[in-house]
């Protein structure tokens, strides 16, 4: 195993962990229990887990080093730091770094179907983590574990979402005292951030890690480009060559979806309502229509804009029967569900995460995994490759909130330049790639205005 990788710290798990649970429990009185440290499927999965953990770490070098070096300077010694992100292998290496670091960590999910069961419990078992987060958990339950990680007294929350620091700024007497900052992971997180500081209310300063180039460049465009495919093809066994594939969001995720789309030989519609955007995607290459044109066209949909009501009533009564769709952005929004609902005769589940709307003209629409983001509810979310570098800025901007925190102000922050830089840096180390450095001349060049033609 490699330096600074796993390492148990020998905690024991209470009889409530141990408990197996059903494997997807909906209904929240059938969850009704003291919350304990760690509310868990069962902790019998922790060996399944702890494979997947080791099995990623060879992917994650960037966090690994990061790992290393906390592990002995203790950065965040004594912080007690609230995480709210998908629960699955690379969040794993994201807590482990954090704990060697330091840091006191309590991790609930940020979607109630991302939830991989076996790494909670490796987590819990193996780690002696605290964890909140069942795959498949109803709302009821998955708020009850939003509070049970807030009820640790905070110095540092931790999102992908945002759903942290709403809850915490709905009621700041009672979750908020200690908090000194937070980070967030993803476009739809920001933005709830921003409108909060621009109403004047954010109550602490927050890091925007999504903002980070080595995160959105890669996690958005190349990790959702990937793992979007990942969770259809999983879920459908569909051959993707030859079909219409429309994608709504023609920003950092569209369009790593659409080239990969593309290159397995699909024809790409894209949908959008920016024309800066909808023109860079004419100029890549892919035809740009309005949704209602591209509905009748379409075998297979994906939302990913981060809008809410994207895909409604009016474009399901006019897909082809059998078509396809799912959502990668980040809150189940984006399909109007309940109008689906309205439109349908009846649904079944006819495969794994495909439920199947018959509509009243006899037409099916197969909807995959219950319209949440279906690269983690179909599949296992972004490879550790990608997360290794947007988890690095988890970790370096959780460092650096604990050291200047106290001379920011409540509003939302960019990751600092020399963070991106670094982590880029050691990503090309480990990749084996080396990049030339600026002569002196090039340097006073470029940062001189005399010279002309
Ligand atoms: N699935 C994942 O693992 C994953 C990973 C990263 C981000 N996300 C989420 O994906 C969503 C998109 O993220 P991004 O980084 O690509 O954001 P982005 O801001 O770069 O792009 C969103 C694009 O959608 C377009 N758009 C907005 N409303 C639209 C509508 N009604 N119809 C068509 N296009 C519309 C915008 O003009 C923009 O170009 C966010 O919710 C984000 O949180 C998901």
């Amino acid at each position: 195993m490699a330096s600074g990788g796993l390492a148990t710290n020998g905690a024991t798990v209470t009889t409530e962990e141990r408990r197996v649970r059903s494997p997807r429990p909906r209904v929240a009185s059938e969850m009704k229990r003291p919350l304990q440290r760690a509310h868990i499927n069962s902790a019998a999965l922790a060996k399944a887990g702890r494979s997947k953990i080791e099995w990623a770490e060879g992917q994650m070098p960037v966090l690994l080093q990061i790992r290393s070096r906390v592990a002995r300077t203790k950065p965040l010694k004594g912080i007690r730091l609230a995480c709210c992100l998908h629960v699955t292998t690379e969040t794993a290496h994201l807590m482990l770094t954090l704990n060697a670091a330091g840091a006191q960590v309590a991790l609930c999910a940020s979607n109630p179907l991302s939830t991989q069961d076996d790494i909670a419990a490796s987590l819990v078992k193996d780690f002696g983590l605290s964890v909140y987060a069942i795959h498949g958990e109803d709302r009821e339950t998955y708020y009850e574990h939003i509070q049970a990680v807030l009820a640790m007294g905070p110095h540092v929350t931790m999102d992908d979402g945002a759903d942290l620091v709403s809850t915490i700024h709905k009621d700041p007497a009672r979750f908020g005292r200690d908090v000194l900052g937070g980070t967030e992971e993803t476009t739809t997180g920001v933005i709830r951030l921003k409108s909060l500081d621009a109403q004047g209310k954010l109550r602490y300063p927050v890091i925007a890690v999504n903002d980070a180039d080595t995160k959105h460049l890669f996690d958005n465009r190349y990790g959702t480009g990937q793992s979007t495919i990942d969770g259809i093809l999983r879920a459908t066994n569909r051959l993707i060559a030859g079909s219409v594939f429309v994608i709504s969001g023609y920003g950092w995720c569209g369009k790593g979806l659409a080239q990969r789309a593309r290159g397995m030989g699909a024809h790409v519609i894209v949908t959008e309502v920016d024309p800066v955007k909808a023109l860079e995607a004419v100029m890549d290459g892919f035809e740009v229509v309005r949704l209602a044109e591209a509905a009748p066209r379409g075998d297979i949909f994906v939302t990913v804009t981060g809008c809410s009501q994207v895909l409604t009533p009016a474009h399901f009564a006019r897909m082809k029967d059998g078509a396809i769709v799912a959502n990668s952005g980040h809150f189940d929004v984006e399909i109007d569900m309940p109008g689906l609902k309205r439109l349908a005769r009846r649904c079944r589940r006819v495969r794994g995460e495909i439920d199947q709307y018959v509509l009243r003209s006899g037409r099916c629409i197969n909807v995959l995994g219950e319209g949440r983001l279906v690269n983690l509810a179909c599949a296992e979310g972004h490879p550790p490759g990608v997360m290794d570098m947007s988890f690095a800025n988890q970790a370096l901007a959780c460092e650096y909130l604990v050291r200047e925190g106290s001379r920011l102000q409540p509003h939302v922050y960019p990751v600092p330049p020399e963070i991106d830089r670094e982590i880029a840096r050691l990503k090309l180390t480990a990749l084996g790639v080396s990049v030339d450095r600026l002569t002196p001349h090039q340097q006073q060049y470029l940062s001189s205005w005399e010279l002309g033609t």
